[in-house]
């Protein structure tokens, strides 16, 4: 067996943080990377880097710059995916793939083109950072978190997870053996100021992998959260009051350091040993002990 025969992994939010991290670890592993992440121009270069370091470990790896919270752009990476898959381009006869009532087509198409890929993801990691930093009230309407705000927040932290899962099982790239991960805090129970939407989309996250365990149980795919310690990576740095949360955390934290990356991409190779069948829909914490005290 070549060292990068142990299959796919698809990384949501693959250019920064924990994202970033998992997508080297894993292709040093021996896996080949799809990644899925939303930045401006100006980021590229560092994210080639990152593809080309990715690249150098000899796994085969292909990032694509989109909104994962749109649908046509899910269809878009899956047809993409499946390019790299079978070597050909998916033909869609021209079906527009913004149109909700093509969604049903869209997948028969891609899932036929699958055929004979089935199981080829072996894990999905949902891994995006992109939400509203609102206070609920504020006496200035422009400060307090809006209807469209919440309701993107959830979306993209937290619901997104749920399509990615549902289309990547109807073309069967999930199957027996795959597993999914997403990526929780400790602020899905706690409250802080500006931190209301998130904390709302990370108790859904939550809730949304124990159901997509109970229902794909019997499937043979596993659902798990990482619950990471306060990370110093650009989304946490964006959080109201980011320095004392870190300060608070260096202070709790047994270990005397805040968790890294590379904590989570470390036990994230280590839970895809397929020898690990029988965790599922439970949060991992990884946090060197920090929500103890
Ligand atoms: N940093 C922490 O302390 C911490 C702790 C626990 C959990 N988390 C969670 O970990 C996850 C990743 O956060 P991070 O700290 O690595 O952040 P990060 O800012 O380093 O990375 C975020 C990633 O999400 C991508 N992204 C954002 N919006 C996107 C969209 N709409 N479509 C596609 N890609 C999108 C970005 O391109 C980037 O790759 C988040 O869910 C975050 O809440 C973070």
């Amino acid at each position: 067996m070549s060292h990068h025969d142990k299959g796919w992994i698809l990384i949501l939010g693959s250019s920064s943080g924990f994202g970033a991290a998992c997508s080297k670890a894993l292709a040093e592993a021996g896996f080949n990377i799809f990644g899925v992440h939303l930045d401006r121009a100006g980021a590229m270069p560092r994210i080639n880097e990152l593809i080309q370091e990715i690249a150098a470990t000899g796994a085969q790896v292909k990032f694509w710059n989109k909104n994962i919270a749109r649908d046509e752009n899910r269809l878009e990476v899956i047809a993409g995916i499946a390019e790299v898959l079978t070597g050909k381009p998916v033909d869609f006869g021209g079906l527009n793939l913004a149109d909700e009532n093509n969604r049903d087509a869209a997948l028969t198409i891609l899932s036929d083109a699958l055929k004979d890929h089935h199981g080829a993801i072996k894990a999905m990691l949902h891994s995006v950072a992109f939400g509203s930093l609102q206070p609920f009230v504020s006496d200035n309407l422009k400060e307090q978190t809006s209807r469209k705000q919440m309701e993107m927040t959830l979306d993209v932290m937290a619901n997104s997870m749920v399509y990615w899962v549902q289309d990547l099982c109807r073309v069967r790239l999930l199957e027996r053996g795959s597993k999914v991960f997403s990526m929780t805090s400790a602020g899905s129970r706690r409250a802080w100021y500006g931190y209301g939407p998130v904390s709302a989309a990370k108790a859904a996250l939550e809730a949304h992998t124990r159901q997509l365990a109970r229902e794909l149980g019997p499937r043979g795919i596993l659902v798990n959260c990482f619950e990471a310690g306060v990370t110093d990576t650009p989304a946490m740095r964006l959080i109201p009051g980011a320095d004392v949360i870190k300060s608070e955390a260096l202070r709790r934290n047994p270990g005397e350091r805040l968790t890294t990356p590379e904590d989570i991409a470390a036990t994230f190779v280590a839970l895809m040993d397929p020898r690990v069948k029988w965790i599922n829909g439970t949060t991992v914490r990884v946090d060197g002990g920090e929500d103890t005290l």
